[in-house]
């Protein structure tokens, strides 16, 4: 028996620690969508998203701002965190695109890019 409330009582302290354990996008991430990208890459889906929201614009050949390639994009990484992650906010420029109509989730894909190392 007292083997038994023993075991009773450590499962018990197990699931209650495990409910308060907030492993999901919602929280780690906020805003009410659960993002499917948690890996972002620039090939893996960064480039559809900036080839649709991004590129009409920047897209002069030679362009330092030319977005249409990887080595475009990467260049100018730094500038294209503060304005799309940030809002512009730390750089003091406007957001990007103009528009400001990035779902929560292509955002925190442009966020999960910068954390996962820039990656092509
Ligand atoms: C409707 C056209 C348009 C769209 C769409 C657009 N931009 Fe821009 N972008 C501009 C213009 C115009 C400028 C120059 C004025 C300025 O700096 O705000 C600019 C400037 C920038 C700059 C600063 C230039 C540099 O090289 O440092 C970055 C970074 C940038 N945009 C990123 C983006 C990203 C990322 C997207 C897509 C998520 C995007 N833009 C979508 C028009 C656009």
């Amino acid at each position: 028996m007292k083997a038994f409330s023993t075991a009773f009582i450590i499962i018990l302290v197990v699931s209650v620690f495990n409910s308060c354990y907030y492993d999901n996008e919602e929280f780690l991430y906020g805003g009410g969508a659960a993002c499917t990208d948690t890996i972002s890459s620039y090939s893996g889906s960064l480039k559809s998203i900036i080839d649709s929201k991004c590129v009409a614009c920047h897209n002069n050949p030679g362009a330092a701002d030319n977005f249409s390639t990887y080595d475009g994009v990467s260049g100018r990484r730094d500038a294209i965190i503060c304005r799309v992650v940030d809002k512009g906010n730390s750089c003091n420029m406007p957001v990007m695109p103009p528009s400001n109509d990035l779902t929560e989730c292509e955002i925190q894909s442009f966020k999960l890019w910068q954390q996962n190392g820039f990656r092509e």
